[in-house]
């Protein structure tokens, strides 16, 4: 699905470009940025791959895939909406500040803020998902902060560095999608 320009305040969020690929080779083995992802790489990533990994994201029609960049155009992370499903109207976030300078400086509010924005209004989307591996504090409390509700606890969910670990789960539903009580 074509990714669109999303402005916000303070970032530009903004379809993928191939040189995002090199960034990407440095956070993947930066254990601070990979510490809760769910298939954390830890190793330099074969640029071709990544190069493949941009057209594969381009192709995808059920997924929306950006890069977020500072008003002075330094690239700083990605965001996207995946499994995006136009018949339930649902979708999965996910979001990497790579650049860990600016870590607690509001980008993921901000910038998740936005992309929710851009699915109930643009999309029509009715309601985001989003797991959040145990023990990642950031992401928890910018999901609360920025309306997100947790919905429950996968456990067991995740193996991690061969240890089996629980994952939070959280939602964010669009108001008018609401299910009416009887
Ligand atoms: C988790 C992550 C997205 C947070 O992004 P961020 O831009 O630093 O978050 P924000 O600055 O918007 O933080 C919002 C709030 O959470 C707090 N916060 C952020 N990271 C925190 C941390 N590691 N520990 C405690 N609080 C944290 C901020 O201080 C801020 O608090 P405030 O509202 O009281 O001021 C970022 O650290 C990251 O990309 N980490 C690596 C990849 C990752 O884990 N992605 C998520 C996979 S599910």
């Amino acid at each position: 699905m074509k990714a669109p320009n999303i402005e916000t305040n303070s970032y530009l969020i903004r379809p993928f470009k191939t040189s995002d690929a090199e960034l990407w080779q440095k956070w993947d083995i930066d254990p601070e940025v990979q510490a809760f992802m769910p298939e954390p790489f830890n190793e330099v990533q074969d640029i071709e791959e990544q190069y493949k990994y941009i057209e594969e994201c381009e192709a995808d029609e059920e997924g929306c895939y950006w890069s977020i960049e500072t008003k002075n155009g330094t690239t700083i992370g990605t965001v996207a909406l995946t499994e995006i499903n136009e018949y339930h109207k649902i979708a999965n976030l996910g979001i990497v500040i790579g650049d860990k300078n600016h870590w607690g400086k509001g980008v993921a509010t901000e910038v998740i803020t936005a992309i929710v924005a851009h699915a109930f209004e643009q999309l029509h989307l009715c309601r985001i998902s989003a797991e959040v591996e145990e023990g990642n504090v950031g992401m928890i409390k910018v999901f609360k902060k920025v309306g997100f509700k947790q919905d429950g606890l996968l456990e067991s969910a995740r193996l991690k560095n061969t240890k089996r670990i629980n994952v939070h789960h959280f939602g964010f539903v669009k108001p008018s999608c609401k299910v009416k009580s009887k």
